[in-house]
This record gives C-alpha cells, structure tokens and sequence, in this order.
C-alpha cells in the first residue's frame, strides 16, 4: 500500500477535535489546568505549531541520534576519557548530572500535561513529541552518569539530588515545582519554553558542548549536543501561546515571563555562572559568561520581548547590575558553604585567573578580590577552619538562594514583607516584587534556614544540617585543587596586579 506524504495528510490530522458531549468543557478541560481564563475557545483555532513533526519522521531522526551518542559513548568507554579530565571540569560534570539531569524527568511531566490539558490539539500533539524527547535527555543523563559511577560516587546524584534536601536543589526543585509541575499550560509554556528552554538552556548546551569539547570531556560534550537539537525544536511551542495570550491578556503573558526570567536566571547565575567564570579551566574559557548572556541570552530575549509588543521588565537596570555581580557572590558562597555541595568547587582564583576576571569585570577586585584575599590569607597561615562556614546563609524566600548575592559587595541588603503574620525575606527587590505579586504562590514554603529556626533539623548544628540534606563524606564537597592556587600569594598576599 502507497504511503502518502506527511504534507497530504497532515493538515486534517493535526486538528483532531471534537464537541465533547459526555461531559462539560470544564470537567475534561479544567481551566486550571489549562490555563485559558480570559481567553476564549475560538482563539485557540490560531494556535500554529511552529514546526511539523509525524511519528515517522520523528522515531527516524531521533533514532539517528541515539545512534550517534552509543557509537561515542562506546568509543568513550575504551579511551578512558573521563580520567584523563582537569578535575575542576570533572565537577562541572558531576554538577550538572546532579542538578539538571532529573529536570529532564520532571519536564516529562510538564509536557504530559499539555498532552492532556493544552487547548489546542495542534499544541497536545506537538508536545506528545516534546515528552518522548524528555524521556530521552533524562535517561541520556542517568546512562552517562551510570557509565561514571565506578569513577565517582558524585554520579550517583544525578538520579539521587532531587531526592535530598540538598540546599541547592532545593533551589531547582523550588522553580521546577512552580513552573513546571504545577503551572497551567499556557504559563508553563511561557515559563518552561520560551524562558527557560529557548531563552537559556538551549544556548547554554551550546555554550556549555562546546567548553567541553575544549576541556576534552567529548562523551558531556555530545550528550548536551543530543539533548539541544531536541531542545530547540520543542522549546518553540512557547511562541504561538505567547501570540495567543498577547491578544487577549497581555498583562499576564509580561507578568509570567518577567517573573520566569529573574527566577531562571538567578538559577543559571548559580550553574552557569560558576561553571564558565571559576570551574572551565582559564585556558579553555572562550568567553565570560556576562558576555554569553549578553550576546546570546539579553539579545535573544530583548528581540523575543520586541517582536510581541512587550516590554523590558521593570527590573532591566537591577538585572544588569546582577550580570556583573551575582554570579561571583554566589560563588564565593558555594566555595565556602563546599561541605554542603556534592561537587569539588575551583576557587578559580590563581593570579592569573584573577587578572581575567578583572579584565572582564572591572569592578571584581573591589568587590570579591577583596574577600578572597582574605580566605587565602587564612589558608597561607594554615587555618583552614576560618575558611569554613559554622553557620547557614540567609536564604531568599523566592530563589532559595543566599541574601546578599544580587549585587557587589556594597548592596548585600535583605528585603522584607509581612504577609498573613509571618515575615519573608528576600534576596533581591526583583524578588520581593515576585513574592507581592502573588503571595499565595509561595508563602507556604519553609526556606532550609526556616526549618533550622523551628527546630525541624536535628542536631541543630552544621553536621545536622548536612545529614538532613544527605551530604555523605564521599561526596561531600572540598577545595577541587586542595588550596595548591593559595601558595603563590604566600610572599605577596595582596591581589593579582
Ligand atoms: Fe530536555
Ligand atoms: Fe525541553
């Protein structure tokens, strides 16, 4: 029997939908879910997919991929790779297993919702194709992560993180909850795709491919590689919702991605951030990762933003401000809080390393230069325990992440709202603006410093709060290089000139 071609069927088999007779509209398609209040059905006819997939095509491309990453991973295997790696690229690896690769799970998920409750059938097709590529990133990770588990117990976290306290992932999982799990179809769109996935991850697993490719880690290189081609294809279902949202309630589409662009980013200052600037060996760097954001990510979403009549976010100033700063302070915060990560942070702050951060950003040295001289002035004498945390940082009732980490060293200010009797703080104005917005959404949450406070974690003490968070000695994290940059600054302790 003659097949026909995907263009002379496509356009009837795309639109499967009928009048539902046994039960109501809202029964089947609850708007909660769906995410439609203020947006009539009709408007939905509009929605266009953004590219056109059939199951054929689909298994037979993805089935090339697959191909492509067992033929690396096998050659991988007898090249013995991954011993030959800087260690401090090795962490970016752990890192990323630990706190991206269940994201893959939960965005499974995500999309089986709009399978089920998206508006339109076009969409509900669409990310049927969008959910097989999430299976396929998630378990990519888990099988590289297994193939790496004999070498360190570090792998282990990519199936386990999101099943610990670990403070971090608190962090992920707080945002994944809230915007994948647990938003409505159209603003898990906004937030989930067109912020989250075609505004960030989608570059950076260029970006991040590429330092690996440059840092001799080929088998991450080609998993992020596999995973991105998926990503930008799928990630696009965000833009035909936008246009469908902008008509009808513009006010909500700029409030979703204003809020879903501070949280990914506050997020990505974390990973990305700390993985470009201090982890990427200095002579492997391509570019800072302000200037990654600058060209890839501010352009790519000013032109998003332009070309759907919304505007900049009223934060544009305090996040550009952030660019230059919050990825260091955060930094310097998972470097001295090291026991409660699974990873090895680089201090990355050799001579040589300093004078590029001083070159890309001018203001570091008198902001973070000086604080590190410090903890290498502690580490010179031998005093190693004043360069370890006995307390907890303050950490912000939206990100999750430490106060104190949204500017230089000059504004480490916490910001505060009284809501139903309870205090809440914040890391940041931009987060404070968030929590206002809509209280409810997060008010029910207890930070990990909220937990300690109530008595929650027992023994009250650093080791109890490691053991709650399931930091075992073995993955526990340290100084990667075990403070070997410290000893050049022992004649001269001041900063690099
Ligand atoms: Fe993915
Ligand atoms: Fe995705």
């Amino acid at each position: 029997m003659a097949l026909l071609n995907r263009d002379d069927w496509y356009d009837i088999a795309h639109d499967v939908e009928w009048t539902l007779s046994y039960v109501e509209e809202q029964a089947a398609f609850p708007v909660e879910w769906s995410g439609t209040a203020g947006v009539p059905k009709e408007a939905w006819r509009s929605w266009e997919e953004p590219f056109r997939v059939s199951y054929r095509d689909y298994v037979m491309v993805q089935r090339e991929k697959e191909a492509g990453v067992a033929g690396v991973r096998e050659a991988l295997k007898r090249a013995r790779i991954y011993e030959k790696l800087d260690p401090a690229f090795a962490a970016v690896s752990h890192f990323h297993m630990g706190a991206l690769g269940m994201v893959e799970q939960l965005a499974v998920t995500m999309l089986g919702h709009f399978v089920r409750f998206a508006p339109s059938p076009r969409w509900r097709n669409l990310s049927a194709f969008g959910m097989l590529d999430e299976i396929r990133h998630a378990q990519l990770h888990m099988l590289f992560s297994h193939d790496l588990l004999k070498h360190d117990a570090r792998f282990d976290w990519c199936q386990k993180a999101f099943h610990t306290n670990e403070w971090g992932i608190i962090a992920i999982r707080n945002f994944c909850d809230d915007w994948l799990l647990n938003a409505n179809c159209v603003d898990a769109a906004l937030a989930a795709h067109l912020t989250l996935e075609h505004g960030f991850t989608n570059m950076e697993f260029v970006a991040l491919a590429a330092d690996a490719m440059e840092a001799g880690d080929i088998g991450f290189s080609n998993l992020l590689s596999s995973i991105q081609t998926d990503e930008a294809r799928h990630a696009q279902q965000g833009f035909p919702t936008l246009e469908v949202l902008m008509k009808h309630d513009p006010v909500r589409a700029q409030r979703v991605i204003d809020v879903s662009f501070w949280r990914t980013f506050r997020l990505f200052q974390a990973i990305t951030g700390t993985s470009m600037d201090y982890y990427t060996p200095l002579a492997k760097r391509k570019m800072s990762f302000k200037e990654f954001m600058l060209e890839w990510v501010v352009d790519h979403h000013e032109r998003t933003l332009r070309d759907f009549g919304l505007q900049k976010p009223w934060y544009w100033s305090q996040f550009l401000n952030c660019l230059d700063h919050g990825h260091h302070a955060l930094h310097l915060g998972i470097w001295f809080w090291r026991p409660t990560v699974f990873w090895k942070p680089n201090a990355g702050v050799s001579r040589a390393e300093r004078l590029w951060l001083n070159q890309k950003y001018p203001g570091w040295e008198d902001s973070w230069g000086v604080l590190w001289d410090e903890i290498i002035k502690n580490v010179n004498r031998g005093e190693n325990e004043r360069t370890l945390p006995d307390t907890l940082p303050a950490l912000c009732s939206v990100t999750q992440l430490p106060i104190g980490t949204h500017w230089d060293r000059h504004h480490v200010e916490c910001f505060k709202t009284e809501y139903n009797g309870r205090a809440y703080h914040f890391d940041s104005d931009v987060s404070k603006w968030c929590f206002d917005l809509e209280p409810e959404r997060y008010a029910g949450h207890l930070t990990m410093v909220d937990r300690f406070v109530a008595g929650l974690i027992q023994p009250a003490s650093l080791a109890g709060v490691l053991q709650w968070m399931g930091i075992t000695p073995d993955v526990m994290g340290e100084d990667v290089y075990n403070y070997r940059w410290a000893a050049e600054f022992a004649l001269a302790p001041q900063a690099a000139e």
